[in-house]
C-alpha cells in the first residue's frame, strides 16, 4: 500500500509504517535538519517545502494518508489557542489534501493523524468535536480514535498521544493495539561511555533540580525508571521535573541524543547527522515507532491485508 507522510519529522511515524509493509511514496516537511535526518534514513521522496506551498498536484495518488499534525496550539504547554492560531489551520490543510484526491477520483482509503492527548479536551472538546465532524461528515470517514501510551508498547517513556484512525469504509472493523507489559527500563537504554559534555555542572546541578517558583512547584525527581515525555524542546534542559536526568558514575547527567532516540523505538542503526540540539527537537517531536507499528499492524489486520 503506498503511504503519503505530511508532517514527516525525522520519520517515526514512516518507520513505524514502513515496518508494518506500508511504501512511503511521499513525504514532507519545512524543516530542513528534520529533512536533512529524513533523507538519511529514508531517501530522497521527501520534500523540503511548507505544506501550505505544496501544489496539490504534486501529491502523487495514495493508498493511506499519515501525519502527526503539529501540535503545538493543543498542548497543554501550548497556549490553547487551538483553531484561532495559524498553525492549528493545518488540520485544515490537510482536510484539503483529501478533497483534492477525492476530487480526482482517489481517495485516500485510510487515514492516519497524531497529536498531543489534549486534542480531544482542548476547548472543551470544541475542537476534537470539530475535528471529527468535518472527517465523518464532510469527508465521509469511519473515524476511530484514542489515547495511546508508549510506555504500554514496550518503551519505558510516558508518552500520551491521541490517534486517530479513519477508514473511507463503514463496515470495516478496527481495533487499536492491546498493550503489552512493559520489560525495559529508561535504565537499561543507556549508553555506558557518554561523553562528558551530557554531564551536569554543579551550578546547572542545582538549577535543574531546583522545585520552582509560584504556581511551578514540582518535585525534581531522577532517575526515573519510565521516562517523562520527551519534548521538542528538551534540548534548553529544563528542571528535572521535565526533563528526564540520570545518575552514572556518581554524576548527573541529561540524556543523550541516541538515548532519545531509543526511549522513541528507533534503532541504532538509524542515522543522526545533525547537530544535538535539532536531535532533542526531532526526538522530541516523533511518534514512537513501536507505537507506530503496532497502529499500522491493526490497520492491516482491518483491512484483511
Ligand atoms: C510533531 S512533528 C511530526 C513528527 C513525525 N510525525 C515523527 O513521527 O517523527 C511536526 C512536524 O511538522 C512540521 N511542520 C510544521 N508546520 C509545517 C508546515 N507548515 N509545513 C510542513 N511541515 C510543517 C515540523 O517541522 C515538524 O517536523
Amino acid at each position: 500500500m503506498d503511504a503519503v507522510s505530511l508532517f514527516s519529522g525525522c520519520g517515526g511515524l514512516d518507520l513505524g509504517f514502513a515496518r508494518a509493509g506500508f511504501n512511503i511514496v511521499w513525504a514532507n516537511d519545512f524543516d530542513k535538519f528534520a529533512v536533512k535526518t529524513y533523507k538519511e534514513n529514508f531517501g530522497e521522496h521527501i520534500v523540503h517545502n511548507d505544506i501550505n506551498e505544496i501544489e496539490l498536484d504534486s501529491i502523487p495518488r495514495h493508498d493511506i494518508l499519515i501525519g502527526g499534525f503539529p501540535c503545538q496550539p493543543f498542548s497543554m504547554m501550548g497556549n490553547e489557542m487551538g483553531f484561532d492560531d495559524a498553525r492549528g489551520t493545518l488540520f485544515f490543510r490537510v482536510v484539503e489534501i483529501i478533497l483534492d484526491q477525492t476530487r480526482k477520483g482517489h481517495k485516500p482509503p485510510v487515514v492516519v493523524l497524531e497529536n498531543v492527548r489534549t486534542l480531544r479536551t482542548h476547548n472543551g472538546g470544541r475542537t476534537f468535536a470539530t475535528i471529527r465532524k468535518i472527517l465523518t461528515e464532510d469527508l465521509g470517514y469511519r473515524v476511530f480514535d484514542t489515547v495511546l501510551n508508549t510506555a504500554n508498547y514496550g518503551i519505558p517513556q510516558t508518552r500520551n498521544r491521541t490517534y486517530i484512525v479513519c477508514f473511507d469504509n463503514s463496515d470495516i472493523e478496527f481495533e487499536f493495539p492491546e498493550p503489552v507489559p512493559l520489560e525495559r527500563t529508561l535504565q537499561d537504554l543507556l549508553e555506558h561511555d557518554v561523553d562528558d559534555k551530557y554531564f551536569l555542572s554543579e551550578r546547572i546541578l542545582r538549577t535543574v533540580m531546583s522545585h520552582g517558583t509560584g504556581n511551578f512547584r514540582a518535585r525534581p525527581e531522577i532517575d526515573l525508571r519510565i521516562a517523562r515525555p520527551l519534548t521538542a524542546t528538551m534540548a534548553k534542559m529544563h528542571r528535572a521535573c521535565q526533563d528526564n536526568y540520570v545518575t552514572q558514575n556518581g554524576r548527573v547527567r541529561r540524556l543523550t541524543p541516541r538515548e532519545c532516540a531509543r526511549l522513541q523505538g528507533f534503532p541504532d542503526d538509524f542515522r543522526i547527522p545533525v547537530s544535538d540540539t535539532q536531535a532533542y527537537k526531532q526526538f522530541g517531536n516523533a511518534v514512537t515507532v513501536d507505537v507506530a507499528h503496532k497502529v499500522a499492524w491493526q490497520i492491516r489486520q482491518a483491512l484483511g491485508w
